[in-house]
């Protein structure tokens, strides 16, 4: 058994003796005991007295506290209290054949990736994750990924009461500040995905780090990260079994570049019109002076 499993148990039927949970799992109650002694060292709290165990609280953060918001899910938590870079640690552990369902959480990193080779600031109180996934889906799909954690923290967000949307092409916005950036890497060759690291960087019970840049904590005060992640999660597993077209349409629908005046840095060049639409594969239709371009990557700045 696994201390998850003790948990489960504790949050749906309590009080409940360390015999009976013994004879459930079929362990001894010295085994139960420990992994009970684990839960507090974690920060639950849990009474004993005669009628047996009762989970009394959850800790705010942690890989258990976000075990116990998710319940059974496809979801594997791996909770560091520092990282260098989640997106690296879970780099390395696709590697070594981490399964699809793997999510590596710091309360810290020392060297968080941004996009295009940037630092990403990751202070102890925001949520910094990365997914590991094995989408069987074709590599050239793949960009759908990314458009489903945007939807997954926007849908999230508004589960708190936040407003976010969605700034091509993966910010997460409050207004017209970033309050979340993802960063999705990936090993493929031509035909198939061997794995994709989905990074999700996400200005929780933080000060905004940078410039133009917000934090949930500025916007509307502290939240609960276990639960917040928990749903981010579920909402991303839902989203995955969902067909292309659908995710794309609710992208869409929650976009605030489409129909704005913008300019997108690419790496050799800019371009600035408006953003007209979005197309299959996440790509930007900018009408321009000179006709239509197709942008795949870049910064996109929203001008009017
Ligand atoms: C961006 O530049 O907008 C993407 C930022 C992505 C940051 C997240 S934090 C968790 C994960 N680990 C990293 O090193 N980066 C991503």
């Amino acid at each position: 058994m696994q201390t998850k499993d003790l948990l489960f148990e504790l949050s749906a039927s309590s009080p409940v003796s360390g015999e009976e949970l013994a004879e459930g799992f079929g362990v001894s109650r010295n085994a139960i005991w420990k992994h009970i002694e684990k839960l507090r060292d974690e920060g639950f709290e849990i009474e004993s007295n005669g009628d047996g165990y009762r989970l009394v609280d959850v800790p705010e953060y942690g890989g258990l506290a976000i075990e116990y918001h998710l319940g059974e899910s496809m979801w594997e938590i791996e909770y560091y209290d520092e990282a260098d870079s989640t997106n690296a640690v879970a780099e390395e552990e696709a590697r070594d054949d981490a399964p699809e369902g793997t999510v590596v959480v710091a309360e810290k990193q020392t060297a968080g990736r941004g996009r295009r080779e940037r630092e990403w600031s990751s202070p102890p109180g925001g949520v910094w994750m990365s997914l590991v996934l094995r989408p069987t889906m074709p590599p050239r799909d793949a960009s759908v990924i990314t458009l489903i954690a945007a939807v997954a923290v926007a849908r999230a967000l508004e589960t708190v009461g936040a407003e976010p949307s969605i700034k091509w092409p993966n910010d997460v916005m409050i207004g017209d500040r970033k309050v979340c950036g993802i960063l999705t890497e990936m090993q493929a060759d031509a035909e198939r995905i061997d794995y994709a690291v989905v990074g999700i960087g996400l200005n929780a019970n933080i000060e905004p780090p940078i410039e133009k840049s917000t934090s949930l904590r500025n916007e509307i005060g502290d939240v609960n990260r276990a639960s917040l992640v928990a749903s981010i999660l579920a909402e991303f597993d839902e989203l995955y079994d969902a067909p292309h077209d659908e995710i794309l349409e609710e992208w869409r629908s929650r976009s605030s570049t489409v129909g704005r005046e913008v300019r997108v840095e690419m790496p050799n060049e800019t371009v600035e019109g408006e953003a007209v639409g979005v197309d299959s594969t996440g790509a930007l239709r900018v009408k321009t002076a000179e006709g239509e371009r197709v942008v795949t990557v870049g910064d996109c700045e929203h001008l009017r």
